[in-house]
Formats: structure tokens, C-alpha cells, sequence
């Protein structure tokens, strides 16, 4: 048994960094759906049935508890997994609560309601299909008054990632950011709501500028998933070795992957 993570594509791998990190005696089994990224330009009944198709091979791999280490399929697919879907004895998590309750200055569990925060104006990135959801800002009205959200959808981010096209990829972070800013002059947060984007966090940081806090979710969901597998440690597995699973070529995956994160991954099919 081990935990499993679940993404498009690259991009979880972000959130698998730092929960091995956070995690080391956890073993992982990662999920890349490389063949059919990206996910932010299909339709909510495309992404429920992919993701329900990885999150099935995860369970095959003896993972009881996956993690969605992706916004888009967090966002268009969990509930309708969650509500109809997930089988007694399994567990499917998403990745945008945790970096709501940070936002928003909460602990896990508060349940009381909204209020005023520090942070009045947050330039939200996302895909296409997550910024048609409106999750983010549903989310953010449960727990905060007052904060002026400006969304943008960057088409093509996830397209040049995957393609490992670091300059064009840079381009675009700079011209999506140009595009938010002309709505929203002086954003104080940043939101990287999609697990691809903090492979340009860099990049994303530079073209926001100094006073910009840029909000990645790694490392809150790395927290939130010890502070769950404390409280129920039987969903934590046993072992040490992580395992790499993609739908599109391992090799051409594990090249991207170790492009990225600057050391190995090595990718088997799924
Ligand atoms: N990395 C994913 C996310 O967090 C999916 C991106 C995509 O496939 O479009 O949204």
C-alpha cells in the first residue's frame, strides 16, 4: 500500500517534491496522464472520467488514498467523485483547500464563518477549465469577505510545459501576467492554481514583482497531507520506494520530468 498522486500530467510532480520531502518514510505512486494532458481545455465530463480512470490504475497499485495533485481535475471532477464515485474504504483528496485556508489565515477545520482577511486583491492563474468552474472563488467566499479576485486562464501553459518548452512557457507566463495586470494593476497575492505552474514560479515571481506574495501549493498540501495521515495513519502504506506511472512514452516523460525537477525521475508505462 502507498499513497497515490494524480495529475495530468508534470505537473503534480511539483506536489510530490515536497510531500516526499515532507513524507520521507511514506511511499508514493505517482500518476501522470501525460497521453491525454492537457486536462484544462476538455469538458467536466471528460475530466471525471479520466481522473476516474487514473485514480482506478492507483487503486490497482494498493493506494487507499489519492491525492489529486491537480486544480483542474480538484476543481471539475472531485465532488462529482466524492458524491458519486468513491467507494467505503477509499479516499480521494483535492489541492485547493489547503491554499484557500492559508490565504484566508485558517487553521484546518475552522468552520467559522467569513471574514475579513488581510489580502483584499489575489490574481488568480489557472487553466481554462479551472477558471470556468469559479471553485476558487466559491471556495474563498466560505471563508473570506472583501477579497477582490482576478482570474486568469493561461491558455497554453500546460500545452509548452509538457512539450518541455521552458521559453516559450516563459513567454507566456509573462504575457498571462501582463494580460491580469492590466485588470487588476496591484494584485498582493498571487495564486499558482495549477500544479504545473510552480516549475515557472521564478518566472511568474519576476513578472509580478517584488511585493507580490506568490502562493504555490506544494508545501500546504505537503502539511495538510501529514497532518491528515496523522490522524488516520493506516491510509500511510508501508515501504520506502516511490514508483512513477505515465500514459504517454516513460521515456519522453522521464526526460521532461528530470528537465524540471534537475534530478532523475524515471517513468514506467501505466
Ligand atoms: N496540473 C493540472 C492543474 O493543476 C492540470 C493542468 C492541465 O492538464 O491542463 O490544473
Amino acid at each position: 500500500m502507498a499513497v497515490g498522486i494524480f495529475d495530468s500530467g508534470l505537473g503534480g510532480l511539483t506536489i510530490y517534491e515536497a510531500v516526499s520531502k515532507r513524507l520521507p518514510d511514506v511511499p508514493f505512486v505517482y500518476y501522470g496522464d501525460n497521453a491525454h494532458a492537457p486536462y484544462g481545455v476538455r469538458t467536466a465530463d471528460d475530466i471525471f472520467r479520466l481522473t476516474c480512470a487514473g485514480v482506478e490504475r492507483l487503486w490497482d497499485e494498493g493506494c487507499d488514498l489519492v491525492v489529486l495533485a491537480c486544480n483542474t481535475a480538484s476543481a471539475a471532477a472531485l465532488k462529482r467523485m466524492q458524491e458519486t464515485w468513491v467507494p467505503e474504504g477509499k479516499r480521494v483528496l483535492g489541492v485547493f483547500v489547503p491554499l484557500i485556508e492559508a490565504l484566508t489565515e485558517r487553521q484546518w477545520g475552522d468552520n467559522s464563518p467569513p471574514r475579513e482577511v488581510a489580502v483584499k486583491h489575489v490574481a488568480l492563474f489557472a487553466t481554462p477549465a479551472t477558471v470556468a468552474t469559479r471553485a476558487f472563488q466559491r471556495e474563498l467566499a466560505f471563508r473570506a469577505i472583501g477579497v477582490d479576485v482576478e482570474a486568469q486562464p493561461c491558455g497554453g501553459l500546460v500545452d509548452a510545459i509538457e512539450q518541455g518548452d521552458e521559453i516559450l512557457a516563459e513567454a507566456l507566463v509573462r504575457s498571462h501576467v501582463e494580460a491580469l495586470k492590466r485588470r487588476m494593476p496591484k494584485p498582493e497575492a498571487g495564486i499558482l492554481g495549477c500544479t504545473h505552474y510552480p516549475l515557472l514560479q521564478k518566472t511568474f515571481q519576476d513578472a509580478l514583482g517584488p511585493t507580490v506574495t506568490v502562493f504555490s501549493q506544494a508545501e500546504l498540501v505537503a502539511e495538510s497531507l501529514a497532518d491528515y495521515l496523522m490522524r488516520r495513519p493506516e491510509f500511510a502504506g508501508q515501504g520506502k520506494v516511490s514508483k512513477f506511472l505515465t500514459t504517454g512514452d516513460p521515456l519522453a516523460v522521464s526526460d521532461r520530468a528530470t528537465q524540471f525537477l534537475r534530478h532523475q525521475i524515471t517513468f514506467t508505462a501505466a
